[in-house]
């Protein structure tokens, strides 16, 4: 199957699962699980859960599998994404291509969608269908969400990301937060996918070098699609970083040096999937596609 044919197969199969695993919007309370339907299903490129099926292809994971491991980090991520648009963090009017949740619906709700889909995210994970292999495993995969999820991953991010506004950073203070908001949950999917399949030690270090380099790498196109985008092409404001004060790579190195920067993560990402072969091949395609993407 060519790139772009499995890539539109992938987020297919994912749709669907989302839309199963996701409680149906007539049970109640019927608000919160249509809010939660609204933020989740029907948008969004599903960079992560791609990630994570190019990871356990190298592996031979089974989909199955990898579906609910996908859906798990891509829950984590919408719920996210839901509070980073509230008022008190970004407030954001537009996500998807739509109203944000807190828009659409209320604060409040908003603020439950995402308690409630991160809940969703570990029950998804946690309910996999038993196998004595995957039973060892997934303790060791849950812990992993959880961390990148976290204080010490995404939260924290979030949090460093909120006290630097207004602020010049170091471009290791950057580099930092830019590794916890969006790096980690990036590596988690791509690990994850490797923990559905049967990775060892060596391969996992290999694999998490990958992770590390696109994880940022993710950011800084983020930072740089936030400044010359269009909002139209986004579906989410352009101009935001700049408009609140947000230190970024554009800010910080220019626009021709964060594409150089971008270049250079994307050749040192794809070099550490050299020991995969053409395994990785999906990989490699999604570390070009983090870079020339246009939203
Ligand atoms: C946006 O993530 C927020 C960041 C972590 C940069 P995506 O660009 O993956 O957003 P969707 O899921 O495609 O909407
Ligand atoms: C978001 O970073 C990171 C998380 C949601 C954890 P941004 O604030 O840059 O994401 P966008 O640009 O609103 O999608
Ligand atoms: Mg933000
Ligand atoms: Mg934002
Ligand atoms: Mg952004």
């Amino acid at each position: 199957m060519n790139f772009a044919d499995w890539m539109s197969a992938v987020q297919d199969r994912t749709e669907a699962a989302l839309a199963t695993f996701l409680p149906p919007a007539d049970a109640l309370p019927g608000r919160l699980h249509d809010a939660m339907r609204y933020a989740v299903l029907g948008g969004g490129k599903r960079v992560r859960p791609l990630l994570c099926h190019a990871a356990g292809a190298v592996f031979d994971a089974p989909a199955a599998e990898l579906d609910r491991a996908a859906c798990a980090v891509e829950l984590i991520h919408g719920y996210s994404l839901v509070h980073d648009d509230l008022p008190c963090m970004d407030d954001d009017t537009l996500r998807r291509g739509k109203p944000t949740v807190h828009v659409e619906y209320d604060e409040a709700t908003a603020l439950l969608v995402g308690d409630a889909l991160q809940s969703l995210a570990f029950q998804v994970l946690a309910e996999t269908p038993e196998s004595p292999s995957r039973q060892r495993r997934l303790s060791s995969m849950i812990a992993l969400l959880a961390h990148a999820a976290g204080s010490r991953g995404m939260a924290g991010g979030q949090a460093i990301d909120l006290a630097a506004v207004g602020r010049t950073l170091t471009l290791a203070e950057l580099e930092q937060m830019h590794i916890h908001k969006t790096g980690a949950l990036i590596r988690a999917a791509v690990l994850l996918g490797a923990h559905c399949g049967n990775a060892d030690a060596a391969a996992l270090t290999s694999l998490t070098r990958y992770a590390n380099r696109i994880g940022l790498l993710f950011q800084v196109v983020d930072d740089i699609l936030d400044a010359e985008a269009s909002t139209a092409t986004l579906g989410k404001t352009a101009g935001k970083d700049a408009a609140q004060n947000k230190p970024t790579y554009v800010t910080l190195l220019g626009a021709t040096r964060a594409k150089a920067l971008a270049a250079e993560l994307r050749d040192d990402a794809i070099k550490a999937l050299a020991p995969f072969g053409n395994r990785a091949d999906h990989l490699a395609g999604l570390t070009r596609y983090i870079v020339e993407r246009s939203f």
